[in-house]
């Protein structure tokens, strides 16, 4: 039989090292998911964007289209997701998520971009509001 100094300290390793949560509570606190919506009445939006650095790919949002990413969100690190997106003639980089900015937006776990020929506007507070013109 093999003795262990603590009984308590091996069950906790054992179930750490089967928690899937661990893993990711030390990598980053959560993840937040930022969605884009094509809010164009007749163009259609594509959005290439980078999370922190990482390439997310490339989505192009038709009728009624949203696209979404997740972007991590950690205790003091910073993290910006940004998108270069492309409606009709319209282009831009944007910021579409600055955990100094929105972290606490993100306390829910999300965050939603609306687009149209106007610009980008963000959902917080219960309302949309228009945050960057093209
Ligand atoms: C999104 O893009 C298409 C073009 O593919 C457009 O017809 C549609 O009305 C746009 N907007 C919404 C809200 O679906
Ligand atoms: C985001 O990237 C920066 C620069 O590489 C890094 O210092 C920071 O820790 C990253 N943030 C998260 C939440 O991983």
């Amino acid at each position: 039989m093999i003795s262990f100094p603590s009984n308590i300290l091996f069950f906790y390793l054992l179930l750490s090292a089967f928690n899937p949560y661990n893993f990711i509570f030390q990598v980053h606190a959560y993840d937040c998911e930022v969605t884009l919506i094509n809010g164009s009445t007749n163009q259609v939006l594509t959005a290439h964007c980078q999370s922190n650095g990482t390439d997310v790919g490339t989505t192009t949002l038709d009728p009624a289209g949203t696209g979404s990413f997740l972007t991590p969100v950690a205790g003091d690190k910073r993290s910006v997701a940004s998108c270069d997106m492309t409606l009709g003639n319209l282009h831009g980089h944007f910021d579409v998520f600055d955990s100094d900015i929105y972290r606490s937006a993100c306390a829910v776990r999300a965050l939603s971009w609306r687009v149209d020929e106007s610009g980008l506007y963000v959902f917080l507070d219960q309302q949309w509001s228009l945050k960057y013109h093209w």
